[in-house]
């Protein structure tokens, strides 16, 4: 087969973009057998050009000029791997706007400017691919997007940030403290100096709300996601969650409800979760990710791999890369599709199951005062375990299904009990 020259515009050449230079050099011949694209990465971007990046691409390819990259005829696809919102979001949009193919791997600006530059790249018949902006290596975009279009899908949950995840797993097999768990984090890399934006759901937020958009079609964006991180997360919790039988995980999650009223409503929210030790997303330890899909039809669904890491994440970059170039000549491939405003669930109008655990006195009567408050918010209870502390007593529950504004009123009344000494943790449990 005779091959066609695609010339690779690289915007950024750090972890992700140094891994695809190299990858898109050692699979060439390969690519070019299989798919008749022979993929040369010609100009390549960065902010300084004194550094030695040991990638198989000429000295002279590098620029600090972002722009003369887009603009180049010589470039066929643009791939932006700089990160952040500007420039990046300039480059793309004006890449797309003179009818060059993207393909990104940026989270940030795809949940905050996604619709406009989903509905640019239509406009102009090109595609824009970002499987590496959620779940690094792991193909979950391309799925909902093709595979599951005809599929009402009901929920989507995530362990979408490799960080948190690495933390909970030491934290639930060695017993380390959370600091200690995060502290070894960031000696291995996994976590930076500032772990805010892993840590309190941030990072996930964003691409909880990149899979709400393309699960639903819906125009969602990262400030409509709720999010609560693990730092309040304890050793005990995740002790009185194995003896329930659940691990503790932060989960992103996206899912199509109804209101009160019967209006169709997306909730998209990232919080540390209780999954049953039997669930799939129990086995997810360390820094993997995952994505498991709810489908009506399909039934239950699960992807699993590397969700970070310059190679892994080029891996998914260079598929998408194949893919652009594959449609440039021939049209472009799946498109997103209009996505339409949509309501985002108040968390209030949430309902999950809970997991609480209070102190209290050691008395009698109090756990009867207790589960009264309870009976009087309509929060019914699914297990209880009881632990005498000496003079105090622990209780931990596991509720059923309750609404959150239900279960915030039960806090009240039960903070405001006498016998009641503490509430500690109040999460979500997955399950009903
Ligand atoms: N790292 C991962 O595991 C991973 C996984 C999935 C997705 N992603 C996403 O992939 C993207 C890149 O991540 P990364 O970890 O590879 O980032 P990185 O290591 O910080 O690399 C960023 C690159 O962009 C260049 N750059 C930044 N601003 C620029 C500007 N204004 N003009 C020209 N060049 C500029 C930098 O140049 P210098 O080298 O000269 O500083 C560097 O080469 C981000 O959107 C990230 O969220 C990363």
């Amino acid at each position: 087969m005779e091959s066609s020259l695609i010339r690779v515009g690289m915007l950024g050449c750090g972890h992700v973009g140094a891994a695809l230079a190299v990858l898109v050099a050692e699979r060439r011949d390969e690519v070019a057998r299989r798919t008749g694209l022979d993929l040369s990465v010609t100009r390549i971007a960065v902010r300084n050009t004194a550094i030695d990046r040991d990638v198989p691409v000429n000295d002279d390819a590098f620029t600090t000029d972002a722009a003369s990259v887009v603009a180049d005829p010589e470039v066929d696809v643009v791939v932006e791997l700089m990160g952040g919102i500007e420039p990046a979001r300039e480059l793309v949009a004006t890449a797309l706007s003179s009818g060059k193919p993207v393909v990104t791997a940026n989270k940030e600006l795809l949940a905050n400017h996604g619709a406009e530059l989903y509905a640019l790249a239509e406009a102009n018949g090109v595609d824009l691919l970002f499987e590496a902006a959620v779940a690094g290596a792991i193909p979950i975009m391309r799925p909902l997007r093709e595979s599951l279009a005809g599929e009402p899908i009901r929920r989507g949950m995530g362990i979408v940030n490799g960080t948190t995840n690495f933390i909970l797993t030491r934290m639930t097999d060695e017993g380390a403290s959370y600091a200690d768990a995060l502290a070894e984090a960031q000696s291995l890399g996994y976590a930076e100096s500032d772990p805010t934006a892993d840590v309190e759901g941030f990072d996930a937020g964003a691409k909880a709300a990149i899979i709400a958009t393309l699960a639903f079609g819906a125009r969602v964006v990262a400030g409509d996601v709720y999010h609560e991180g693990i730092s309040g997360i304890t050793v005990d919790d995740i002790e009185f969650a194995a003896d329930l039988k659940h691990c503790i995980k932060l989960l992103a999650v996206a899912e199509q409800t109804v209101d009160e009223d019967g209006r169709s409503q997306v909730g998209v929210r990232v919080h540390p979760t209780l999954v049953p030790l039997d669930h799939p997303l129990a086995s997810v330890n360390g820094s993997f990710n995952a994505v498991f899909v709810e489908g009506e039809a399909s039934g239950d669904l699960m992807l699993y791999g590397r969700g970070a890491g310059g190679r892994p994440s080029a891996s998914a970059v260079l598929g998408d890369l194949i893919d652009a170039a594959g449609n440039l000549h021939g049209g472009h491939g799946a498109v997103i599709g209009d996505l339409e405003p949509v309501r985002i669930a108040p968390i209030d109008d949430v309902t999950s199951a809970f997991y609480l655990n209070l102190e209290v006195d050691d008395r009698p009567g109090v756990l009867a005062q207790v589960a009264a408050v309870f009976g009087e918010h309509g929060v019914s209870i699914r297990s209880m375990e009881q632990e005498g502390l000496g003079g105090e007593a622990r209780l931990v529950f596991i509720t059923h299904g309750a609404q959150e504004r239900d279960l915030r009123s039960t806090l009240e009344d039960l903070r405001s009990l006498d016998a009641v000494r503490a509430v500690g943790s109040v999460l979500r449990v997955i399950g009903d």
